[in-house]
């Protein structure tokens, strides 16, 4: 009798074991289901996100850290969460990467791959990848000291997985200005075969560059602040890098985010196109640039360690903005990143602008590509990505869906206008119902992509010259598209999720 017990207790654990399994999985399928879940951006499972941080690439891997609050999902102590991709399109997420500690909470920052071995971190066989970040101190900060921001770094010698603290941090204190942050460092070759280590930050109102041979040791190198620059907010997130056009002209350009400020109010990138002569920043842009004219495109930087062979400068943004980030409808998690974008210097008439065109690995996520002819579009899946050739230069679009929710992007009077104001789910905040205008100045536009996840809308315009990047909330997918002004034929490419 005891033994019958026995072997019924065994199957009874046994069933019970495999029965949690399926759950546990049936659970895992769920999560990335939510209402609003993007299904082909990045987003962190649970908790908070902002900044995209340390993007660098090693050996396969698109590595992605990010500002993270993982106890809840409004902003508080940062850490850097972890994620790897090896496409940029599907995304495997690891555990968290940086956490706070004695010097402060983990702020935004950079990762560079140390090839020589300048920091002594790793090996040349092995080069050490070194995430150089801000330490917010929140005990200065309340004390309402002035220099509670400081640079400090880590590394890991087994390709991102685990990370040491450098003992001495942090490797540049805070000259007494409260907002010192941001670290964006690029290796920059010199002419005599040698090289040092550039450190692009944000301070206060302008961006402060700093060198060093070892990236332990930061000597200040100039300041940049042209007048007539976007001041509306704080700078942050710089990032410094050349491009080249397709004539082989090479130009540098530096983006520096500002919140508030942008020209939909709230966060936005701004950038200046320049030269860099190894000490200076001197720009030859003579008003401000937008990178992105939509609202939920901020602080995004470029992938570090790219292969020549590859050779494109890659860009990812956090996919919101301050005036509302903390507030959508999103559950149990906040914020994603926009899609992953190539940055293309393209000169248009006597100047230069940095377009951001959709990477050509999300062409992976089409599952069925049709061509539809007429104004008005039937859309077989939420997810989808749209090419449309205008016929004229005042146009519209419209989407909607069954319950009434409409998102209406114009085109009249020389501005681009996108009104989201009943987009469906939009009472959480006053300021993300705003029509927001885009002038159009000396182009026609010719070409217009759009994508569409469960609660954004990428729109690339002439191959990326204007991008319109901003979250909607519809309660029902947009099924349908009214258009006007448009040729007959449409290309409609249903997407899949990537989760
Ligand atoms: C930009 C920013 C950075 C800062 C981080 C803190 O969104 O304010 O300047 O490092 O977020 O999370």
């Amino acid at each position: 009798m005891k033994f019958k017990i026995h072997v019924f207790l065994f199957f009874a654990l046994l069933f019970s074991a495999c029965k949690n399994e399926i759950q546990t999985k049936e659970a895992e399928i769920v999560h990335f289901n939510e209402p609003f879940r993007p299904q082909f951006h990045f987003s962190p499972p649970t908790g908070w996100m902002n900044d995209p941080n340390g993007m660098v690439f090693l050996d396969g891997e698109y590595h992605l850290f990010y500002q993270y609050y993982p106890d809840s999902t409004v902003w508080g102590p940062m850490h850097w969460g972890h994620a790897i991709s090896r496409d940029l399109v599907y995304w495997e997420h690891l555990p968290i990467a940086l956490e706070p500690d004695e010097h402060g909470w983990i702020f935004s920052g950079s990762a560079v791959i140390d090839h020589n071995n300048s920091s002594g971190l790793g090996s040349i066989e092995n080069p050490a990848m070194v995430a150089i970040y801000t330490y917010h101190d929140p005990v200065g900060e309340k004390e309402q000291r002035n220099d509670f921001q400081t640079q400090g770094i880590a590394y890991s010698n087994d390709k991102g997985r685990t990370w040491k603290k450098y003992a001495d941090n942090p490797v540049l204190k805070n000259p007494g200005i409260r907002d010192f942050r941001d670290p964006k460092v690029m290796w920059l070759e010199e002419e005599n075969g040698k090289g040092k280590w550039l450190m692009s930050l944000a301070v206060l109102d302008k961006i402060s560059f700093y060198s060093s041979p070892n990236l332990l040791d930061w000597s200040f190198e100039s300041d940049f602040n042209p007048d007539w620059a976007a001041y509306g907010g704080v700078w942050e997130c710089p990032d410094l890098f050349p491009l080249k056009t397709d004539d082989g002209t090479v130009k540098w350009i530096l983006f520096v985010s500002i919140n508030p400020g942008g020209p939909q109010g709230g966060s936005a990138t701004q950038y200046f196109i320049g030269d860099f002569d190894g000490k200076t920043f001197i720009t030859e842009s003579l008003e401000v640039k937008w990178l992105d004219h939509g609202a939920d495109n901020y602080a995004g930087v470029t992938w570090s360690n790219i292969p020549e062979s590859d050779g494109r400068k890659i860009f990812i943004g956090w996919m919101s903005n301050w005036q509302y980030a903390q507030v959508v409808p999103t559950t149990p998690w906040r914020s994603a990143m926009t899609i992953p974008r190539k940055l293309e210097l393209v000169k248009k008439g006597s100047e230069y602008l940095v377009a951001s065109r959709p990477v050509l690995e999300l062409e992976k996520l089409r599952t069925k590509s049709q061509i539809a002819n007429g104004q008005e579009l039937i859309l077989e899946n939420a997810l989808t990505e749209l090419e449309l050739i205008p016929d004229q230069q005042d146009f519209s679009i419209t989407f909607f869906n069954d319950k009434n929710e409409k998102v209406t992007l114009e085109h009249k009077d020389g501005h681009l206008i996108f009104d989201r104001s009943q987009s469906g789910n939009t009472g959480f905040n006053d300021d993300f119902k705003n029509k927001h205008m885009t002038p159009v100045i000396g182009t026609s536009i010719n070409k217009i992509r759009i994508f569409l996840d469960r609660s954004s809308m990428e729109i690339f315009f002439n191959e990326g010259e204007i991008t319109l990047t901003e979250l909607v909330f519809p309660t029902e997918y947009f099924s349908k598209v009214k258009l006007e002004g448009f040729k007959l034929e449409s290309k409609i490419h249903n997407l899949k999720s990537i989760w």
